[in-house]
């Protein structure tokens, strides 16, 4: 079981960094590593599961959030009151991403960023992603609203970059009237 303090903080260089491609077959470690993430965020989702085991809520996490710099990511998607829908991205594309743009109006959070934060980080309303499972075939899933959001932020951790790098820091709300809050 993973703990708040297995995940990186962005002060580490390494999530600064771009992770590298996964070779196929998936290696034990990282199936492990997958299955510890989703775990992870299911349960820190669940408030009397979070309060037992002091998690901080979490949507997704990537790899190098863990400190394994290869390009996959999970994202755990309550889509109805305590239903959970897993996502496992590995290798993901962006194949397609609407024109419209959203931003969360609370603002992002991070696993990673443990420090308040304020500003908007425009999003595609509306994502397809492509990638591989843990068996190495080929996976699409269009995301919308948060979990949109979600796999973009994700994304980005596999890019180096982190939802704060995103905040214009003059103008933390610059643009806002152009994107839709969600
Ligand atoms: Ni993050």
């Amino acid at each position: 079981m993973l703990k708040d303090k297995d995940i990186l903080d962005e002060k580490n260089k390494l999530l600064h960094t771009k992770s590298k491609d996964v070779v196929f077959p998936l290696e034990e470690k990282d199936k492990k590593m997958i299955e510890d993430m989703i775990e992870h965020l299911r349960l820190s989702q669940i408030p009397e599961e979070s309060e037992k085991y002091n998690l901080r809520p979490g949507m997704g996490l990537a790899a190098i959030q863990l400190g394994i710099p290869k390009r996959y990511f999970v994202v755990v998607h309550e889509y109805e009151e305590g239903k959970f829908k897993n996502y496992v991205l590995i290798n993901p594309k962006i194949v397609s991403a609407s024109s419209e743009m959203i931003y969360v109006e609370e603002g992002e959070g991070c696993l990673s960023v443990n420090r308040p934060t304020e500003g908007i980080v425009p999003r595609h309303a509306r994502i397809t992603m492509e990638g591989q499972d843990m068996d190495g075939k080929k996976v699409s899933f269009r995301a919308r609203e948060d979990l949109a959001v979600a796999f973009q932020h994700e994304y980005d951790h596999l890019d180096g970059i982190l939802f704060v790098d995103k905040i214009d820091k003059k103008q933390p709300f610059k643009n806002k009237d152009k994107y839709r809050a969600i």
